[in-house]
């Protein structure tokens, strides 16, 4: 199976509630594609960067790591990253120094709300507009390891709400690019990561209906990380469920009480599968659950090659 159509796009959303592996999910999207030759870069948004463990290098902090000729990445950090706007801005670092460095000033940017938000989204997007010197781009895609749920859609927001209430400007006229490009289904993506449990699963349909009806962002593709292989065929499985409940008395029985709690699991799972591909008409892309650590290099190349 290719990362297509993933591999197409110039700007993938990793999004998911918390801890469901929304990094981890990135990191293998991200050697997978740079293995298919595709130049990548990953930005991570101010995160208690734990990137650098998967991909086996040294810290990724705010300026941009070069891993390897295809694949690159990043730990936004939003003051640094508006330092970076301003000054591309104003082209002048003495005139940067002027301006923001001006308690007025400060204060006013401080105060945009959204302003932290749209500085990281704006440079993630900023990064997909950078050309190399012979005019190619610099990265086919950026994939933007985005905030946990609520604040991830909070980032998603801030583009469209500087469209709609900032006056003509620099800001705005780069809000309503980043804001076109996030709407377009041959540009941009959202990936959903979601566990194979029902919360979960009932929160990522959630999740894709915001993107869907309030943002427009298009779904590109749905994972569903941390997944069990099937141990039992449901014969085996309807079987197991119906062993009473108790204490278990012999190995024999506590061996049959496990079975049974594990062929619950594999039926919950598959149920959410079947949920999450009717409620998204896209298949989902499975991830297994790792019994050793995920988060090392091996284990990573071993996920990407799962797309
Ligand atoms: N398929 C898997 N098998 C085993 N462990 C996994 C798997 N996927 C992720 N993990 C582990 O689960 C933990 C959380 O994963 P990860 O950091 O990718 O989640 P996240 O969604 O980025 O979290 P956060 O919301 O905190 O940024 C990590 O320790 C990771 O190594
Ligand atoms: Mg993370």
């Amino acid at each position: 199976m290719s990362m297509a159509p993933v591999a197409q796009l110039r700007f993938a959303i990793v999004t998911g509630k918390g801890g469901v592996g929304k990094t981890t999910v990135s990191a293998a999207m991200g050697v997978r594609l740079a293995s298919e030759g595709k130049r990548v870069l990953i930005a991570m948004c101010n995160a208690k960067e734990r990137l650098s463990t998967m991909l086996g290098t040294p810290p990724i902090g705010p300026d941009v790591l070069e891993i390897t000729p295809q694949l690159s990445a990043v730990n936004m950090e939003p003051e640094q990253a508006l330092e970076e706007y301003g000054m591309m801005a104003l082209k002048s670092r003495a005139l940067y120094t002027l301006l923001f460095d001006n308690k007025y000033v400060r204060t006013f940017f401080r105060a945009v709300p959204g302003i932290h938000e749209w500085a990281m989204l704006g440079k993630a997007w900023w990064h997909t507009t950078e050309l190399l010197p012979n005019g190619q781009n610099k990265y086919d895609i950026v994939i933007l390891d985005a905030p946990a749920t609520g604040h991830g859609l909070d980032m998603l927001r801030v583009p469209k709400v500087i469209t709609e209430v900032v006056p003509p400007g620099l800001l705005r006229r780069d809000a309503d690019r980043a804001w076109q490009m996030f709407q377009d289904p041959k540009l941009t993506g959202a990936v959903l990561v979601a566990l194979p449990e029902e919360m979960p699963t009932t929160e990522t349909l959630e999740l894709a209906t915001a993107l869907r009806t309030e943002l427009h962002i298009p779904l590109a593709k749905v994972v569903v990380n941390g997944v069990l292989p099937p141990l039992f065929s449901r014969e085996e499985a309807a079987l197991l469920e119906r062993l009473p409940d108790g204490m278990a008395e012999t190995v024999e029985a506590d061996a049959g009480l496990a079975a049974k709690r594990r062929a619950i699991r594999e039926r919950i799972q598959s149920e959410c599968m079947t949920r999450l591909s009717q409620g998204l008409d896209l298949a989902p892309t499975t991830l297994p659950l790792l019994f050793e650590d995920a988060a090392r290099p091996d284990a990573i190349r071993n996920l990407a090659r799962r797309f």
